[in-house]
């Protein structure tokens, strides 16, 4: 993680992670952003608010979350840095279909925002089965929790699959964007990174002058490859992901130095 990422951590933001007690969150994003932290790239004015309906207290998941980061870690883990990172996890036990969870996050929210200097930036993370995407965007749309006022960002992030066919993808898209700004949502679907495909990525063939001493036209073979993405070794996607979402730049992920680019001449 160095020369591609900005020299500054994100903004200051609360994440709420709506399926908090579930599995990727301990195995990818919490990792990650322990990973950011580590980096210095997680602003200090950081916390994360997991959702989920497991009853568990703050208490509880800080502690469900620190033996999880032992196993599921992509680097060694420093106590006193992740002593300090706890600090900032918070939980709310709800269901994502009931609008007393959201009056409830609306709530802690505030709370948290004056424990950890947040600022009401918030950044949403629907770690959760696809049939809740448009519930919990709906019901964050009615509470108010994604209006963006006052230099707030309220930006949502949606995980994979977006849709099981082009249709029902079009029709998530279209409720999505009845609630937010195309500006607020970062979806990923990351079939490239299934095992499948990721050892093919896309390769190109074309002639062009190679340069050297003699300038000489040959052949070039580009070979762009995804195994370092979401794959199931450590990846650097979700702190990509992450980190472009608290700063508010969705073309860092787009950059090309993020795809493993080989090339040879024949
Ligand atoms: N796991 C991975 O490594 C991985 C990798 C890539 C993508 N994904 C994607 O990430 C998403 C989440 O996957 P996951 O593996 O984390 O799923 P999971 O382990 O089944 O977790 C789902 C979470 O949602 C919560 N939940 C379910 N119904 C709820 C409700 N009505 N109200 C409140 N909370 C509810 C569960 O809480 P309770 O346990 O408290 O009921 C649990 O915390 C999926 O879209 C998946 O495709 C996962």
């Amino acid at each position: 993680m160095t020369d591609k990422w900005l020299d500054r951590p994100g903004d200051p933001c609360v994440m709420v992670i709506f399926g908090a007690a579930g599995d990727l969150t301990k195995r990818k994003l919490i990792p990650a952003l322990y990973n950011l932290a580590q980096s210095s790239l997680l602003p200090k004015e950081f916390a994360v608010l997991g959702v989920a309906r497991a009853q568990m207290s703050t208490d509880d998941f800080r502690q469900k979350m620190s033996r999880d980061i032992y196993e599921f870690a992509t680097s060694s883990v420093d106590a006193q840095l992740w002593d300090a990172f706890e600090k900032h996890l918070y939980y709310l036990s709800g269901d994502f279909q009931d609008p007393d969870t959201y009056e409830q996050l609306q709530e802690l929210l505030a709370t948290v925002d004056q424990e950890c200097g947040t600022g009401g930036n918030y950044l949403y993370y629907l770690a959760t089965a696809p049939n809740f995407f448009n519930d919990i965007v709906w019901q964050l749309g009615t509470s108010g929790l994604v209006r963006e006022e006052e230099g707030m960002w309220r930006r949502v992030i949606i995980e994979k699959p977006f849709g099981h066919d082009f249709d029902s993808a079009r029709a998530l898209n279209k409720n999505i964007s009845g609630v937010l700004q195309e500006s607020q949502v970062y979806r990923i679907d990351h079939y490239l990174g299934k095992e499948t495909v990721q050892n093919i990525g896309i390769s190109l063939q074309f002639g062009a002058k190679v340069p050297g001493p003699s300038v000489r036209m040959g052949t070039v073979e580009m070979n762009f490859a995804y195994a370092d993405y979401f794959g199931t070794q450590p990846s650097t996607g979700y702190e990509t992901l992450l980190y472009d979402c608290m700063i508010g730049d969705a073309t860092l992920f787009q950059r090309s130095d993020n795809v493993e680019i080989s090339s040879h001449q024949r």
